[in-house]
């Protein structure tokens, strides 16, 4: 029997922690972070998503703004309003909800977006600085995953880790935080020949490949750490991860379920990273306004 890993619960003790941050630093410096969200199109799984977010910023205090752009608006279009949010001294975070309609080039959108208010850590200069270990902001799914961890008491520090999936925001960093924690990682994908033989010697396995209950219990060692980032359709429409969790469950020693495991988390990162984001925006005033004198 696993030890069942309550990411709700654990999201909202995050949510709980930065709310009192965002007290204090409404005390002390006036200043109230905030996080602009642009969300293109209709996709019911996008409006989902960003209403969760925005329902975590009231919970944390943390000022929010929505803009719902067409369908069809253009990448110029698109691009004027992210760099009037990157103008704006008092907009900590920008949030591009992804995915994006076909038409629009999500490079090039998220090109516009600064470094410093990239809260997604979706840009080549964040996810630089990952491979470095000197972090800025973390993309917020594989920081949940590391919290979640941390939390539970799961060092990966010596262990066998292994991460299926490949993708540029969970996957590859997932595994180079691993690798910050001292875990030996092998990262798994579809060319990836026997997968069986690499996931069964994961002390710390991480399925993170988008397919439904994929990772079955003979692929999982006895004792193993099961992390599930998956968020599918079963046959019957249900919500599932990519761990076949029935099967898995009696024989890993912890299992995140999904929903309730992971996905919470990945929301209470974002907060973490756009109250982060606001922190230095207040330090970096600071220092502009010492400068000056
Ligand atoms: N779409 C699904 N997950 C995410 C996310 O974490 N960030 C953004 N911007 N879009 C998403």
């Amino acid at each position: 029997m696993a030890v069942i890993i309550d990411g709700k619960e654990i999201a909202a003790k995050v949510r709980e922690e930065l709310k009192e941050k965002v007290d204090a630093m409404v005390n002390s410096e006036k200043r109230r972070p905030c996080l602009a969200v642009i969300l293109v199109g209709e996709d019911p799984a996008s409006k989902i998503y960003v209403r969760n977010k925005q329902r975590a910023c009231a919970e944390v205090g943390i000022a929010q703004e929505l803009y719902t752009l067409a369908e069809n608006v253009s990448q110029e279009s698109l691009e004027y309003i992210i760099d009037s949010l990157a103008q704006r001294s008092d907009v900590d975070g920008i949030l591009l909800q992804m995915p994006i309609p076909q038409h629009l080039d999500p490079k090039r959108a998220l090109a516009h977006i600064p470094a410093e208010k990239d809260v997604d850590a979706f840009l080549p200069e964040n996810i630089g600085h990952i491979m470095r270990g000197d972090y800025g902001f973390l993309p917020c799914t594989p920081a949940g995953v590391i919290e979640l961890l941390h939390r539970y008491g799961i060092d990966p520090d010596g262990k066998e880790c292994v991460v299926v999936g490949r993708s540029d925001i969970v996957g590859k960093p997932m595994a180079m935080m691993l690798l910050h924690e001292n875990g030996t990682v092998t990262i798994c994908h579809r060319h990836t020949r026997n997968l069986g033989e690499h996931t069964r010697r994961a002390d710390i396995l991480v399925a993170a490949a988008g397919c439904a209950k994929m990772i079955t219990a003979d692929m999982v060692k006895e004792g193993a750490a099961v992390i599930d980032v998956g968020m599918n359709r079963d046959g019957e429409g249900r919500l599932c991860g990519d761990v076949d969790f029935a099967s898995v469950e009696p024989k890993a020693s912890y299992i995140t379920p999904v929903p309730g495991g992971v996905g919470p988390m990945t929301v209470a990162m974002l907060m973490k990273n756009t109250v982060a984001a606001a922190e230095k925006h207040i330090l970096k005033e600071k220092k502009c306004y010492e400068q000056r004198g």
